[in-house]
C-alpha cells in the first residue's frame, strides 16, 4: 500500500491559526507581536521568501516591518539597524534573510541579534539552549517544524532510529539536537550522515524515520529506505521542467513516486515541510512577544 501523505499544508494552516489566536489575545493585553524581516540586496528568490515571511506576520495580525537595504549597504550600516530593531519595543522577532552579500559576514550578523529576537533560533546562545535542552530558547523554525509535523502525524518516535542526511547549522544539526533529546516528542537513536559518509544506504535503510536536507534531486531512492519507514524531504531544488509553463519546478531531495511504495508515511515537495518553515516563524514570534509578559 502506498504511503500516507504528511499533508503540511493543513498542518501548517492549523498552527498559523493558533499563533493568530494567541497573537489576538496579546493584542488585548497591550502587545501586538511584531515581525521585522530585513533583506539585503535584491536576490529574486530571498525577495519572495521575505515577502512571504512579512505577509504571514500580517496575516496572523501581527505588525510587520519588511526592511529592504540595498546590496551595497556595508555590514556597520546592517549592524546598526538590527541594534535599532533590538531596542525597538514593536519588535519581537527579527530575521535576517540569508544569503548575504560577500561585504558581510553572517556570523557576525546572526551573532548581533538580540538572542530574545531571534525567531530563527540561528545565535550561538539559541543554539547552545537547544543543545542543552533548555526549553526558553528559539528552536530553529525548519527542524521545528519537522518534529511538529511528525506529532500531528501520529509518528511516535521514542526508541526509534532516526538517520538525517545533512548536517548544516540550520536544518541537520538542530534536527539532530532536537530528535536526540529526552522528551516524548524525540528520544530518538540519532545518525547524522553527510558527504564523507561511507556506504550511505546502509545508515539510510536501517532508519525508522529518514529526514534528508541534502540539497540533491532525487537522491534518496526507494531501495535506500527501509519498508515502513517515515520519510521527511526537505529539500527544495528548483529543476527545469520544459512542461511546467515557467519552465522549471520544485524537485525534493527524495525520489517520491518510488519511495512512496516503502514508506508507511511520507512529505511531499512542495507542500510538506515547506509550509511548516513559515508556520514555525510565526509561534516563534508570538512565543517572543509571550515572554516580553514574564
Ligand atoms: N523546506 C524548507 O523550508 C527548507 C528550509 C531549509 C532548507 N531547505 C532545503 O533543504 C536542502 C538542504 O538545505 P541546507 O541549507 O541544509 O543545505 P546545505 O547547507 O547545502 O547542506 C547540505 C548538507 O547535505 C550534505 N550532502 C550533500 N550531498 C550529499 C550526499 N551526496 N550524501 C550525503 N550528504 C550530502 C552536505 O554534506 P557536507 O556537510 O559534507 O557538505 C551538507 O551537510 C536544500 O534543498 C534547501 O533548499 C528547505
Amino acid at each position: 500500500m502506498p504511503a500516507e501523505i504528511i499533508d503540511g499544508r493543513a498542518i501548517a494552516k492549523r498552527v498559523r491559526a493558533d499563533a493568530a489566536q494567541r497573537s489576538i489575545r496579546l493584542s488585548e493585553r497591550g502587545i501586538r507581536p511584531g515581525l521585522a524581516v530585513v533583506l539585503v540586496g535584491d536576490d529574486p528568490a530571498s525577495a519572495v521568501y521575505t515577502s512571504s515571511k512579512a505577509k504571514a506576520a500580517e496575516e496572523a495580525g501581527m505588525y510587520s516591518l519588511n526592511l529592504r537595504l540595498p546590496a551595497e549597504t556595508s555590514e556597520d550600516d546592517l549592524l546598526s539597524r538590527i541594534d535599532e530593531l533590538n531596542s525597538d519595543a514593536r519588535i519581537h522577532g527579527i530575521l535576517v534573510q540569508m544569503p548575504l552579500p560577500k561585504q558581510i559576514d553572517p556570523d557576525t550578523v546572526l551573532r548581533r541579534i538580540d538572542p530574545g529576537k531571534d525567531v530563527d533560533g540561528f545565535h550561538p546562545v539559541n543554539v547552545g539552549k537547544l543543545l542543552l535542552g533548555e526549553r526558553d530558547g528559539f528552536i530553529p523554525c525548519t527542524p521545528a517544524g519537522i518534529q511538529l509535523l511528525l506529532k500531528e502525524s501520529g509518528v511516535r518516535t521514542p526508541g526509534k532510529s532516526c538517520v538525517i542526511i545533512g548536517r548544516s547549522n540550520i536544518v541537520g544539526k538542530p534536527m539532530a539536537a532536537l530528535m536526540m533529546q529526552d522528551n516524548e516528542n524525540a528520544n530518538c537513536t540519532v545518525t547524522v550522515c553527510h558527504r564523507h559518509t561511507t556506504d550511505l544506504q546502509a545508515h539510510t535503510a536501517a532508519a525508522d524515520i529518514l529526514i534528508v536536507a541534502a540539497g540533491r534531486p532525487r537522491m534518496v531512492t526507494a531501495e535506500m529506505v527501509k519498508p515502513g519507514a517515515v520519510v521527511i524531504d526537505v529539500g527544495t531544488n528548483r529543476v527545469s521542467d520544459p512542461g511546467s509553463r515557467v519552465g522549471t519546478r520544485l524537485q525534493g531531495d527524495v525520489d517520491f513516486e518510488s519511495v512512496r511504495e516503502v514508506a508507511s508515511k511520507i512529505t511531499p515537495v512542495p507542500g510538506g515541510v515547506g509550509p511548516m518553515t513559515i508556520a514555525m516563524l510565526m509561534t516563534n514570534t508570538v512565543r517572543a512577544a509571550e515572554m516580553t509578559l514574564r
